[in-house]
């Protein structure tokens, strides 16, 4: 479904939710909310806003103003608008970084959902559980940050991190009492493997290329990518071939986006839909 049809006319009284960044034009965000809002018959419409750097805090104080009622934040706005907002979710309190604010009675809060996103997305996509899981992460960047904090909160036995500069490792290591620095021989003997670096990504630094090894993957593994961009990454077939179960970017990319629509409105969200929205615009921008 690319062109969400809407039960309600926009009207005077249409919502609005916005997500800011720069670039933002080719995000699949607008897409995929504005396809929950006519599944779920919801009087909201979604836009994205580029707004250059430095201008996150006004970016708020604008949404006040203008009474938008939910925002999505991406680059580079995350720690600007995270530091701007009294309010935090824990995730935020832990990273310093959000990618979403949302209204409640006591004010404007700010949470980061990409990383119980991507819990989400494990639980629901598979049959795996993070809590009990040993887990590897690589990469210690920002989308790894989110993730390792939520792999913490939701109760993973061990989460080793692997990355190419250690003092980011080091300092990932320390949002999650489960979290350590370890090396790639960590890799067989995990549950679950992540890669959250942009190796093997489309227009990247090196495409076609995986951050492991294929001989370090086992056929008793959950190993994802939260690359969406090839849809298989060499880092993905290297796992199928090995019998692992495999799972690409888009579920952590539509389960933040479901916990950002399910703060903004209230409502559970269309996970059908959204997934759709989803799946045919990575088709489309791939194409
Ligand atoms: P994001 O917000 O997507 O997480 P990021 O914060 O720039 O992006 O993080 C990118 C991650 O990919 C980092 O872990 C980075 O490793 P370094 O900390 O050593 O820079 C990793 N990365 C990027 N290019 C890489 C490459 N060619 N080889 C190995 N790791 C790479």
């Amino acid at each position: 479904m690319l062109i969400p049809e809407f039960s309600t006319p926009i009207s005077g009284a249409t919502r609005l939710a916005a997500v800011i960044g720069d670039p933002v034009r080719h995000s699949l965000s607008p897409a995929i909310h504005n396809a929950g809002f006519a599944a779920a018959s919801l009087d909201w419409r979604y836009v994205a806003l580029p707004v250059a750097a430095g201008r996150g805090a006004d970016a708020v104080r604008a949404m006040d103003v203008l009474g938008i009622d939910g925002l999505s934040v991406t680059m580079p706005h995350k720690a600007d608008v995270a530091a701007a907002l009294d309010h935090h979710t824990p995730a935020v309190e832990a990273l310093g970084v959000c990618n979403c604010v949302f209204r409640t009675d006591g004010g404007l809060v700010g949470d980061n959902t990409d990383g119980d996103g991507f819990v989400a997305a494990v639980e629901s996509e598979t049959t795996r559980r993070i809590a009990g899981s040993t887990v590897v992460v690589i990469g210690a960047g920002g989308a790894a940050r989110s993730i390792i904090e939520a792999l913490g909160r939701a109760g993973a036995a061990s989460i080793g991190i692997v990355n190419r500069t250690v003092s980011a490792a080091r300092s990932a290591a320390e949002l999650a009492d489960a979290a350590s620095v370890v090396d790639l021989d960590a890799v067989p003997v995990a549950d679950i493997v992540i890669n959250t670096t942009s190796v093997g990504m489309l227009g990247g630094p090196v495409p076609d290329q995986s951050p492991v090894p294929a001989e370090l993957l086992t056929d008793r593994q959950l190993v994802a990518d939260i690359i969406y961009s090839p849809a298989n990454t060499q880092l993905m077939i290297d796992a199928s071939a090995a019998g692992a179960t495999v799972m690409g970017g888009l579920p952590m990319l539509i389960h933040q986006a479901v916990a950002q629509f399910e703060h903004w409105t209230g409502v559970t969200a269309p996970l059908a839909a959204m997934s759709d929205a989803a799946l045919s615009m990575a088709a489309r921008a791939r194409a």
